[in-house]
């Protein structure tokens, strides 16, 4: 009854930005994200018979609060799924992304507690059962059961059994490699959930967001196929710039970028003027991560370490998915 995983995360590349159901998770629109090597969670999950309630330990540190309450919530699906509603679980989990590195944690998080627990408890899944339970923690997580490029498609039905990542190219099919530029100062005031939230309800700019996904998600994939670094980042950059865009339209507005995020957006334009292909992303917050392809690895860390607020640059090419250990 117990079992250790490890995931990574991953960075979308065309963005997860809306629900059309809170509760089990199903997404607005299709989604495509690279799965990356440099972030990733161990978990290991027992179900013992005389426990009476959940553990969560992470980072050696027992956890409570909220952060509880949804790690519990999602091992109650995994057991009635199982047919063993009356097991609870030591969870102990190890977060290998560095401090406020502006990447959820909860992608790597959720992926990595889905595979551990479902195999401690014996429930046998296949890669995308096991990407629909992931996706019913954290949406983005579920992308993070494949490596390399992945695409979660949103689904049709209700009860969300069509809603699940697909792997679209392995890690090994292109070699590029994403910056993480992390932020002095890098609050996140609004939760991805309650920004997309008030996007979905309130954003005139909402419906275009999502009638624009099909255009970017068919030419991006082509992108990779072919592996044109110009295409993707392209598509990339003006979808990440669409998605902030819907939240300066809500009601009431509000951005998730600073003063300094738009610096660095502004460096990788200039970087591109001067004939350095690179692109920009930015999730839920004000930290960026930069494309670029390996050949451009010393002048694009030059660049960014030197951007005044920046405090921190973490270099990740692309990862695998899940594994056991
Ligand atoms: O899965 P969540 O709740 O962490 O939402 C992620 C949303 C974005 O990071 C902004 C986009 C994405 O597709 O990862």
């Amino acid at each position: 009854m117990k079992a250790t995983a490890k995931a990574h995360t991953n960075i979308a590349l065309i963005k997860y930005w809306g629900k059309r159901d809170e509760s089990l998770i199903l997404p607005m629109n299709n989604s495509l994200s690279l799965t990356l090597d440099g972030f990733y969670t161990t978990t290991t999950a027992e179900f013992r018979e005389d426990l009476t309630a959940d553990r969560f330990h992470l980072n050696d540190r027992l956890v409570d609060g909220t952060e509880y309450q949804r790690v519990t919530a999602f091992l109650d699906r995994i057991r009635r799924a199982a047919g063993r509603p009356d097991v609870f679980a030591d969870i102990h989990s190890t977060n290998h992304v560095p401090t406020a590195a502006g990447f959820a944690s909860s992608a790597s998080g959720f992926a990595a507690l889905a595979a551990a627990a479902a195999k401690a408890i014996g429930l046998q899944v296949t890669d995308p059962e096991l990407s629909m339970l992931t996706r019913q923690g954290s949406g983005s997580a579920c992308r993070s059961i494949y490596g390399g490029f992945v695409e979660w498609e949103k689904g049709t039905k209700a009860d969300g059994s069509d809603s699940y990542a697909v792997p679209i190219a392995p890690k090994d099919h292109w070699d590029l490699r994403v910056a993480a530029v992390v932020l002095s100062s890098s609050e996140k005031k609004i939760l991805s959930r309650e920004g997309m939230k008030r996007t979905v309800e309130t954003s005139p700019f909402y419906p275009a967001w999502v009638d624009n996904i099909p255009d970017d998600l068919a030419a991006i994939k082509q992108g990779i196929s072919q592996k044109d670094f110009e295409k993707v980042g392209e598509i990339a950059e003006a979808n990440c710039l669409r998605m902030h865009a819907t939240t300066l339209a809500a009601s009431p507005p509000f951005s998730y970028w600073h003063s300094t995020t738009m610096a660095i957006m502004q460096a990788v334009q200039d970087l591109r003027v001067s004939g350095v292909p690179a692109f920009f992303t930015i999730d839920a917050g004000p930290n960026v991560k930069v494309l670029y392809l390996p050949e451009q690895e010393k002048i694009i860390r030059n660049t960014l370490q030197e951007i005044p607020g920046v405090h921190d640059v973490t270099v990740s090419r692309p990862g695998e998915g899940v594994s056991y250990i």
